[in-house]
């Protein structure tokens, strides 16, 4: 039984956000799976590496999206993502240094909340401005110019540029 499955509570109603939040929920399966049935150390390591540089890739163009749509909430909710990304760290730091499996399914439990408050707090918020201003062609388009400056919590936003 996978630790999370996707049902209709996830889906916030814009594919292309919907596609990598399902991703996301994918790589964290993946490592609960490894981790129940007695994955090396090393491939556990790579599984959250590989779940780490996907919320990294998530984020950052979710972000482009923030700004190139002309969010209102876009700079709060890059800070989100940055204070998002260094929590992720410290836990794949946490899980890096601990041998005990009920330390780790306690980690990799939290990774589901992790996901789960954000995706549907905020991300459902923005999901319901793309769609009021015609979400489907803004991402059909595809024109979305370079991150622009977004203002940031220095702290997170240094740790996330280190591992980004
Ligand atoms: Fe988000
Ligand atoms: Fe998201």
């Amino acid at each position: 039984m996978p630790l999370i499955v996707w049902t209709n509570p996830w889906t916030i109603g814009v594919k292309l956000l919907d596609n990598d939040h399902k991703m996301l929920v994918l790589l964290i399966n993946q490592l609960h799976d490894e981790l129940v049935t007695g994955g090396s150390k090393s491939s556990l390591k790579s599984s959250f590496d590989a779940l780490v540089k996907f919320a990294c890739v998530h984020h950052r163009n979710e972000d482009r999206l923030l700004a190139e749509t002309a969010y209102p909430g876009a700079a709060a909710h890059h800070q989100e993502h940055d204070r998002l990304l260094g929590h992720l760290i410290e836990l794949q730091a946490r899980f890096a240094n601990n041998t005990q499996l009920a330390d780790e399914l306690e980690i990799v439990h939290q990774l589901r909340e992790w996901l789960f408050k954000h995706t549907q707090s905020s991300d459902r918020e923005f999901a319901a401005h793309l769609k009021s201003h015609g979400a489907n062609a803004i991402l059909a388009a595809h024109k979305f110019s370079p991150i622009s400056e977004v203002h940031a919590h220095e702290d997170d936003a240094r740790i996330v540029q280190e591992v980004c």
